[in-house]
Formats: C-alpha cells, structure tokens, sequence
C-alpha cells in the first residue's frame, strides 16, 4: 500500500536515521516541518516535507491529518505486560503503610503474580496481554519490549516467553522479549537462593536459547533480590547463549548494578532512582542506555532518577512504562513523558525522544524505529490540531491522538491471523 498523509499541521521528532540516538543537549532540539507531507510504501518512511513539494495523490491511499500532528510513536523499551490478574490487594498495603519491599518479603509483589501465571493457561495470557497491548498501541506505542519473570520455574518461564512470541507474530507492534528469570527467587527455592540462580543459568537459559525464545537477558540486581555477582554470572551466561543484558538496577539501593551493567556491556540499565555520581561517571562515554521509569517511582511513591543531571552531563536518556502489575500499572507513555515533565524536569521535547529513539536505542533497533526519517519503519500517530508540540504533553489526559498507523497502515487491533 501506498500512503499519502496531507495537511499535518507539524511533523515532530523528525532525526536522521543514521543518529542511533540523542544524548545531553541535542536531547532538546526538536526537529520537525510545519504544514507538511508524509508519504509511506512497504511500511517504510518514502519522504516528508513542506506542502510546496507534495507529490501528486494518484496511487496513494490519501489520509488527511486535518492539521493535526504527527509523531513518531513511541518505543517503550521496558515492560512486563504479560502478567494474570491483578494486584490492587497490594496497592491498598502500600496505601496503608508497607513499603515495596515488606510486601515482597510477606510472599506478595511478584510471588503473588507467579502463583497467577502458574495457573493460568497460554491462551489466558495471550488474551489479557492483547488487551493491553491494543491499549498501549492506541497510546501511540509502536514498539515494545516484553519481559517473562512471572514464571520462575523452568515451565512457566518458557510458556510466558512462548504468549510473547505469539503477540509478536500477530500484532503489526515490533516486539522484542526479555528473558527475566532472576526476578526474583521463586517460592519453592526460598532459602536456596543459589540453587536457584543455578537453576536459571544451567536449566532455563538453555531452555530458552534452545527455542529462541528471547532477544535480552535481564536481571532484578538490587537489595533484597540479586547480587551482582549473581547478575555477572547470569548475564554472562546468557551472553553466551546469544542474549544481550538489560538490568533492573539501583530502584531500591546504591547496588553497584549500573556499573556492572557497563562493564558487562548492558544495552540498558533500568529504574536508577538510586543513582549518584559513581553511576554517572561509569555511564559516560559508555553504549549502556540509562532508563528511567518515572511511572513506578509515581505509583511507589519512591524517589525519582536524577534526569537532569545526567542529561546535563551529556547522557542519553530513555523514558519507558515498566508496565506490570505491581509497580506500575499503565503501559501509558504520555502519562511517562508528563511525569518525565512534571517531576524530572525533562523538557517536552527531550521527553519526546527519550520515549521514542533513546527508547529505540535501548532494544537496538533505532536504525529503523523511534524517528521520522526516510527508511524508517512507518509507525506513526497523527493528534487533533493542537496550539504546539509542548502542548500533547501539557494537556496529558486529553485523548489527543486520532488515528495510529504501524508499518504505513492504520491498525484497528485485530491479529494478524
Ligand atoms: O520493574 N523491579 C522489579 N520488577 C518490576 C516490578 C515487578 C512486580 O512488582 O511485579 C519493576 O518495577
Ligand atoms: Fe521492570
């Protein structure tokens, strides 16, 4: 299909494909083309520019944006959205008083969501996940990455991994899966702690690599779950089996897991509340995507990351949901990019780009997502007219996006078959 969109009030978040990310004071240049075009075919970007050069509508499937914006959509690079119920029980404990922690430690928080997982079937799964998935997707999340550790046995590990490669398959979203089975120690191994880390190197990566089941390997290396010794050997492990590490790091203490993620050549490191000068200076001049997790710091009520400064010492930042059902609860990235906003002083538009190419940099994969840019993957939501880019952050609840389009086409949320 051919697509012609006319009469885009502004295109935004317009980057070169070949600028894998923005990092310090670039983060805050907004590229973008008022009163423009945008044309797509084979579900790649073909050109975009101001009216003047508008190419003719014959053989185009035509879509008026009627002077609203498009942006490119989002890359949210951190989620856990394959999960079985819910944990509202636990929101009430923190409302009352406990913390994070003591809920896990009293056998709730992700025990509580792998006893659901345990007995819930692969369709069950399947069916809630995609439930959420169309949400985040009329969002505008064009891209998302999926993590397993609600399994925690060998089993139930791989039937998450194998609910996510059939979301992969039937939902026109890129996705990309994390194996996360150091979570946290499962209940039948408490006590056992390293028996159990025995169990996810020797038996559950190698049953995963075997079906090809993740692209990541990912690690909960803070107090109270994993040591970074424990993250090093795992990590390792699974870099030895093909998956590149992410970690969970520095939510709850000064773990020492930034710096581990750098050394072990991390693509991201994740959470970061915890972060100081050390953390810093281990990220600079490294690969490693500092992300950060505004919405679980909002619904924990923790401490946010220290956006400003490490935009201001010249990193690259990305923005993700962390959607799941104990931490964060919403897959929403313009609620993120508001928080981002309003708690991390992160400007709109260094918001935006952290949500979308530093959040593409963050699964590798912003050679072809998270811009407009010629070449790129077609993924894309048009807004009502509204005064200014600022504005679709500053009026974060307004439903603002009209129409989503993934790979050149409008999707409607049905599988692909
Ligand atoms: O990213 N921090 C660890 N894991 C998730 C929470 C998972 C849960 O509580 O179910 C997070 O916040
Ligand atoms: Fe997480």
């Amino acid at each position: 299909m051919k697509l012609l969109v006319t009469h885009i009030g502004t295109i935004a978040g317009i980057v070169p494909a070949d600028r894998e990310r923005l990092a310090g004071a670039e983060m805050d240049r907004l590229g973008r083309i008022d009163d423009a075009w945008l044309t797509a075919e084979e579900g790649r970007i073909t050109g975009f520019g101001p009216r003047a050069g508008q190419p003719a509508a014959d053989g185009y499937t035509v879509v008026d944006a009627a002077g609203g914006m498009l942006f490119p959509s989002f890359c949210d690079s951190h989620t856990h959205l394959v999960y079985a119920g819910s944990r509202e029980q636990e929101f009430l404990d923190k409302i009352h008083g406990l913390s994070y922690e003591e809920i896990a430690r009293r056998g709730g928080g992700i025990l509580n969501s792998a006893d659901r997982l345990h007995d819930a079937t692969e369709e069950e799964l399947y069916a809630a996940a995609m439930e959420r998935i169309r949400e985040i997707a009329r969002k505008g999340t064009g891209a998302v990455e999926i993590k397993s550790g609600y399994g925690l046995s060998t089993e139930d590990e791989l039937k998450m991994l194998r609910v996510i490669r059939r979301i992969r398959r039937t939902v026109p979203l890129e996705v990309r899966a994390t194996f996360l089975g150091a979570h946290a120690v499962a209940r039948n191994y408490l006590g056992r702690q390293g028996a159990y880390v025995d169990l996810v190197c020797e038996e559950m990566l190698p049953a995963v690599a075997a079906e090809g089941l993740a692209d990541f390997v990912d690690v909960f290396c803070d107090r109270g779950f994993f040591t970074l010794e424990e993250t090093r050997r795992i990590l390792r492990r699974g870099r030895e089996l093909g998956m590149r590490a992410k970690i969970h790091a520095n939510e709850l203490d000064y773990s020492g897991g930034v710096q581990l993620g750098v050394e072990e050549g991390a693509l991201s490191v994740d959470h970061l509340e915890r972060s100081g000068e050390a953390e810093i200076a281990a990220l600079r001049g490294s690969r490693t995507m500092p992300t950060l997790l505004p919405g679980a710091a909002f619904f924990l009520g923790i401490d946010y990351p220290p956006a400003r400064r490490m935009i201001r010492e010249g990193l690259a930042v990305a923005l993700a949901s962390d959607y799941n059902p104990g931490s964060s609860p919403s897959g929403d990235m313009r609620m993120v990019m508001a928080l981002a906003a309003t708690q991390l002083r992160m400007t709109p538009t260094e918001a935006l780009h952290a949500a979308t190419l530093n959040g593409a940099a963050a699964l590798g994969i912003s050679r072809d997502f998270g811009s407009i840019a010629v070449g790129k993957v077609a993924n894309f939501f048009l807004t009502r007219p509204i005064p200014s880019p600022e504005f679709f952050t500053y009026a974060y609840t307004t439903p603002l996006i009209t129409r989503t389009f993934l790979r050149g086409e409008e999707w409607n949320g049905e599988p692909k078959g």
